[in-house]
């Protein structure tokens, strides 16, 4: 006979005839399961009879939810963490749980095996660390495992950092807990992190059985390290070499090479990786209840720490733009079922891909030549094999994805289009007499979507018959990688017409904002005045790998000479003509932007630049670059004020995208400025990062800079405003 409980409100619990007491998580009210107090109260109520009742023999863990086991703790709990006590006080107790749970095989001889399929992540790894046995679903794409924490400013609290690396090895551990990275069950399963991964129709069934067929044995992990596991996280052939053993000279090596590769890669902006190989070496030196002392005490130190609140805030703003349609009507999304790419160059390719791969929508590229056409199909297809090598996407996947794109010379085929994007040259004549074409050749109903970088929508949509069906779309390089999609809308914009385009950008696996036309929306326009103050900087004499390395320690994940020479100096140097003519001096290109041109130094695409390249790899400055801008002389400056110069160009700039109402809201200033042009994370965005640092210290920081290098300073009114009625922008 099987008996059920039904008290408990966030999962189901039941025992079978076999003695198997069956938990399936299943938060109320939510669509995936998340750690909070409620589940853990519920979870943890069950031990003692999980403990005492000898008519169970094992237990299973497993969800009630499709597709999510438990993605990880409960953010919005944690977010409104002010007193740290308070969530020490939550963990110690997830700590006891976890350890009762964990006992259950180890006193009591009754295994518990975590069944998991979907997001087994953060908290939901940690609950299945504690488990004596994990299986999961395999093959398919919604189930990974990790500790991804310090990617919101923390570690794990729940005894990760001690359970991980004991099961699979230190530096596998490191490697999982200090990258955050997920991992896929096939890689779970090298690592020894999960036991067996079957087909998800089996996977409760198989769990049960594998529970009766282990009663009574001793855990298999009976604490020590498991260096035979090693991966190597570092330099795998370094550390691999240095023959870790189990002793105290090899764990040494081992923390020591980390620690230095680590802040190699955070430039101390991030404090939590740090905060968590801290408790990992705690745990590994002084036994494992000194490892858990050490993993609360930094948790607490980081959980209300500002890192972790701006990190915290990105993750719910790139939630919340999820639920965001775009507009404040109730216009509906379109289907879009088929797709045109205008174009098959560097952006075209790389957006049939993403409509092939991620939307999985027909896609016919058009190209001035059959060259192009090819060119455009074959950035689909080696990016497709490329995913096939790494394993992240199947054969049948890809070949199911590259018979959706085809190509043509002409406007056959193209009938039925419900959306065109065009990502031909950057040419205001082009892309009008392209949309005129498109309005004569392509049905009634069809978008027009244009991937310009710079030039203004309502430009392109001048002579349009239907500029009502005229939108920006803009991607960012390369598209197969970067999250952010800019949509810009104008006056005329239909409102279905921008809901259609979020929603196929969310399918293309795209973070969206929506913004109001204008030369160079929001992006383009806050990196000018960012680039600008590059060349004002050089005229000074300051050094080029000086300025890089200041912005890289400021948190960009590269510096802005290196930024110049990937985006191509000739484009930047003809959109700071466009931003000219828009605003006037303030974005006035300084001098030596034109030299460059004549000198044809174009970037690494013609391996001329600001930097050598060698067989398309990037080597030390070109110091012959100097001559060219004029310079003959060079002087050391502050970090700090490279930084300030730089990064408030940026941040002056968002603020006036703000107050002219180019941004809807100062939360999409913030994801666009990181999903798109990597803004340090950790700040939160420039909005955000004002807010920390006050507004009113950024405009005097601001009013200092325009008395010596003149009226660019200018702090925005924006700036002013809340600077005088101590404002925020975010809350
Ligand atoms: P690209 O030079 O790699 O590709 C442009 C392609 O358009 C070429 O293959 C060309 O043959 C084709 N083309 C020209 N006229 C055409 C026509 N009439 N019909 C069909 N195809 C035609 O240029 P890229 O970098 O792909 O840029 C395309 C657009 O995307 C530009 O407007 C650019 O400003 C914008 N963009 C570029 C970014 C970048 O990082 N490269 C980032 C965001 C936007």
């Amino acid at each position: 006979m099987t008996t059920t409980d039904n008290q408990l409100s966030n999962l189901h619990f039941e025992v079978d005839d076999n003695g198997v007491a069956m938990i399936l998580l299943d938060r109320a009210g939510e669509r995936m399961n998340t750690l909070g107090p409620d589940l853990a109260a519920d979870l943890f109520s069950l031990l003692d009879r999980l403990e005492t009742d000898s008519a169970i023999k094992a237990v299973v863990i497993g969800s009630a939810k499709p597709d999510n086991f438990l993605a990880g703790a409960d953010i919005a709990w944690l977010r409104q963490v002010d007193d740290p006590a308070a969530a020490v006080d939550l963990l110690g107790e997830a700590h006891k749980g976890f350890q009762r749970l964990e006992d259950l095989a180890a006193k009591h001889g009754k295994p518990v095996v975590a069944a998991i399929h979907g997001p087994c992540l953060g908290g939901g790894m940690e609950l299945a660390l504690a488990c004596s046995m994990r299986i999961t679903s395999n093959d398919d794409a919604a189930t990974q495992l990790g500790q991804p924490e310090v990617k919101l400013g923390i570690i794990p609290g729940a005894g990760g950092t001690q359970r991980l690396p004991r099961l699979i090895g230190i530096a596998a551990g490191l490697d999982l807990i200090l990258t955050g990275r997920a991992l896929r069950p096939r890689q779970a399963l090298k690592l020894g992190l999960i036991d067996e991964s079957v087909p998800k129709e089996f996977l409760l069934d198989i769990a049960k059985k594998r529970a009766l067929e282990t009663i009574g044995q001793p855990a298999t992990d009976e604490g020590g390290f498991s260096f035979g596991k090693l991966k190597s996280w570092l330099s795998p052939a370094h550390l691999q070499g240095l023959a870790l053993e189990d002793n105290p000279m090899g764990r040494k090596v081992l923390f020591s090479k980390a620690e230095e590769k680590l802040l190699a890669e955070t430039k101390g902006n991030y404090p939590a990786p740090e905060a968590a190989l801290r408790a990992i070496k705690a745990g590994a030196e002084h036994g494992i209840e000194a490892g858990y002392a050490a993993e609360l005490d930094e948790f607490a130190d980081l959980v209300a720490s500002p890192q972790a609140k701006a990190l915290m805030s990105i993750f719910f703003d790139s939630q919340d733009l999820k639920k965001d349609s775009g507009i404040d009507t109730k216009a509906k999304a379109r289907p879009v079922s088929k797709v045109a790419v205008l174009g098959g160059g560097l952006m075209g390719g790389g957006i049939a891909t993403v409509n092939t791969m991620k939307a999985k929508v027909s896609t016919r590229i058009k190209e001035v030549d059959d060259a192009g056409v090819a060119r455009g199909l074959s950035y689909v297809s080696k990016h497709l094999a490329r995913q096939v090598k790494r394993r992240r996407l199947h054969q049948r996947q890809a070949d199911k994805a590259i018979k959706l794109v085809t190509g043509s010379t002409s406007w056959s085929g193209f009938g039925n289009t419900d959306l065109v994007i065009e990502a031909v040259f950057e040419d205001l004549d082009l892309k009008q007499s392209i949309l005129a074409e498109v309005e004569g050749v392509v049905g009634d109903e069809v978008i027009f979507a244009s991937n310009t970088s710079s030039l203004p929508i309502t430009d392109i949509a001048a002579k349009a018959a239907h500029p009502e069906r005229v939108i920006g779309m803009h991607y960012f390089s390369p598209v197969e990688k970067m999250p952010l999609l800019e949509i810009i809308v104008t006056d005329e914009t239909a409102d279905w017409v921008t809901a259609t385009c979020v929603e196929f950008g969310k399918k293309q696996g795209k973070t969206v904002i929506v913004v109001n036309d204008g030369t160079g929306f929001y992006t383009t326009r806050v990196l000018a005045p960012y680039a600008n103050e590059v060349y004002y900087l050089l005229q000074e004499g300051v050094r080029i790998e000086e300025i890089d390395k200041a912005m890289v320690a400021w948190g960009f994940p590269v510096g802005p000479v290196t930024l110049a020479d990937e985006v191509g100096i000739d484009v930047g140097a003809k959109i700071g003509k466009i931003m000219e003519k828009a605003f006037g001096n303030r974005m006035a290109p300084p001098g030596g932007v034109d030299g460059l041109v004549t000198d044809d130094r174009k970037g690494r695409k013609n391996g001329r630049g600001f930097y050598k390249y060698e067989g398309g790899k990037k080597g030390d400055v070109d110091e012959s670059v100097y001559a060219v801008l004029g310079i003959d002389s060079h002087k050391a400056m502050d970090r700090s004020a490279i930084q300030d110069r730089i990064g408030l160009q940026f941040i002056n700039e968002a603020a006036r995208c703000l107050e002219d109402g180019i941004l809807r809201s100062a939360r999409d200033g913030d994801v666009g400025a990181i999903f798109g042009l990597g803004f340090p994370p950790f700040t939160g965005g420039p909005f955000s990062y004002v807010d920390a640092q006050g507004a009113d210290n950024i405009v005097a920081k601001l009013e200092a800079l325009a008395e010596e290098h003149g009226p660019r300073f200018e702090p925005a009114q924006i700036l002013r405003d809340h600077a005088a009625k101590g404002m925020k922008f975010r809350d």
